[in-house]
C-alpha cells in the first residue's frame, strides 16, 4: 500500500511539473485527490489494514495528498506569475514612439475678424452686448428714427415673419436694446457683433446674410472728435499702423452728423491704384452722433447726454485685411480655403 501511494504521488507530481496551463493542474487535482480518486480509493481499502498498519499508512497517505498539495499550490503560483509576466509583456506601452498627428482645425476667418475686433475696443473700455437676431419692426427701424413710411426703409430689404416680425436688417436695433436697459443713465460703451440678414441676391460682395459689428458711447459730452479717435486707433490697430482714415458726410436716419469712414488704401499707400479704385481710400464702415430721437426714444435726455454709433461689416473688413476676393468664400467652407487661416 506504502509503494502504491507513494507511486501515485510520483505520478501526480510528474503530471503536475508537465502541466503548463492553469486549468490542467486543476485537472490532476480533481483526478488525484477529488472522492473518485485513487488515494481516496485506496484510504478506502484501509479498514482490511490491521491495528498496527493503519496509522502508519494513514500518516503516509496525508504526506502524499500533502505532497501533491504543496506541489499544486507551487505550480498554480508559477503559471499565474508567468501569466501576469506574459500580460506586462504583452501591453507594454513604448513611450519613445512618436505620437499620431492630430488634425487640428482653424478659427473660422469670420471668428478671428470679429474677436480681434472685440479685443481692440476692449482695451478701450468697451463691453460686448448681443441682442436677438429676430428683431421686432420697433427696435429695427422704429427706434433707430425710421417710422413707419420713412423712404430710407427701402435702402434695407428686410426678411418679415409677420408685419411686426423680421430677420434683423443690421445690429443698430441692439443700439435701442442697450440703451433701455441703461434707463437713462451713463455711460453706454457696447460693441455689439453679430449676424444679420438682407432679402439680396448672392454674388461676390452680397450675401443675404452676413455679419456686422456695430459700436454704441453714449455719455456726457462725448463728441465727433472722440468718434474720430476711437475709429482712427481701431483701424490702425486692424489694418496697420500706417492707415490714416477720413470721415466723409453721409446719411443714416439714426444719426446726425453721419459720416462713412474710409481707410487709406494699404495697397498703393493712397497714391491711387487698381485696388482703392485710383481714389487712395477704402470705404470701412458707417457712423456719427446718435440722433437726438434715438437717445430720446431709448430713455436717455439729449440735452444731458450726447453719443456716438458706428456700424461695420465683417465680411468686408476681413476680405480687406486678407485680400480674398469673394464674400462667398466665407459661407462655402472650402477646407483649402479655410486652413489657409491657420495662424490668424
Ligand atoms: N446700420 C447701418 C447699416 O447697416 C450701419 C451704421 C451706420 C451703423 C451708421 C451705425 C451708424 O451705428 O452710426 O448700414
Amino acid at each position: 500500500m506504502k509503494e502504491r501511494l507513494e507511486a501515485l504521488r510520483d505520478e501526480a507530481i510528474a503530471k503536475i511539473k508537465e502541466a503548463n496551463e492553469i486549468k490542467a493542474v486543476q485537472d490532476v487535482r480533481v483526478s488525484y485527490l477529488g472522492k473518485k480518486g485513487p488515494i481516496t480509493e485506496v484510504l478506502r481499502g484501509m479498514g482490511k489494514l490491521s491495528a498496527e498498519e493503519r496509522p502508519i499508512v494513514g500518516q503516509i497517505a496525508n504526506e502524499v495528498r500533502e505532497a501533491i498539495t504543496a506541489e499544486l499550490e507551487k505550480k498554480l503560483t508559477a503559471l499565474e506569475e508567468a501569466e501576469i509576466e506574459r500580460k506586462l509583456a504583452e501591453e507594454q506601452i513604448d513611450v519613445s514612439l512618436p505620437g499620431r498627428p492630430v488634425a487640428r482645425g482653424t478659427r473660422h476667418p469670420l471668428t478671428a475678424v470679429v474677436e480681434e475686433v472685440e479685443d481692440t475696443f476692449l482695451g478701450l473700455g468697451f463691453t460686448v452686448a448681443e441682442g436677438p437676431e429676430v428683431e421686432t419692426d420697433y427696435y429695427n427701424f422704429e427706434a433707430l428714427n425710421l417710422p413707419k413710411d420713412h423712404p430710407a426703409r427701402d435702402m434695407q430689404d428686410s426678411f418679415y415673419f409677420t408685419e411686426e416680425l423680421l430677420l434683423r436688417t443690421h445690429t443698430s436695433p441692439v443700439q435701442a436694446r442697450t440703451m433701455e436697459k441703461f434707463e437713462g443713465k451713463g455711460p453706454v460703451k457696447v460693441i455689439v457683433p453679430g449676424k444679420v440678414f438682407r432679402r439680396d441676391d448672392d454674388d461676390a460682395t452680397h450675401s443675404h446674410q452676413f455679419m456686422q459689428i456695430e459700436g454704441l458711447y453714449v455719455d456726457h459730452n462725448v463728441r465727433m472728435s472722440d468718434l474720430k479717435g476711437v475709429l482712427e486707433a481701431f483701424a490702425k490697430s486692424f489694418f496697420g499702423v500706417d492707415r490714416r482714415i477720413r470721415l466723409r458726410p453721409s446719411f443714416f436716419p439714426f444719426t446726425e452728423p453721419s459720416v462713412e469712414v474710409d481707410v487709406s488704401c494699404g495697397m498703393c499707400g493712397g497714391k491711387g491704384c487698381r485696388v482703392c479704385k485710383n481714389t487712395g481710400w477704402i470705404e470701412v464702415l458707417g457712423a456719427g452722433m446718435v440722433h437726438p430721437r434715438v437717445l430720446e426714444m431709448s430713455g436717455f435726455d439729449p440735452k444731458k447726454y450726447s453719443g456716438f454709433a458706428f456700424g461695420m461689416g465683417v465680411e468686408r473688413l476681413a476680405m480687406l485685411k486678407y485680400d480674398i476676393d469673394d464674400i462667398r468664400h466665407f459661407y462655402t467652407n472650402d477646407v483649402r480655403f479655410l486652413s489657409q487661416f491657420k495662424r490668424v
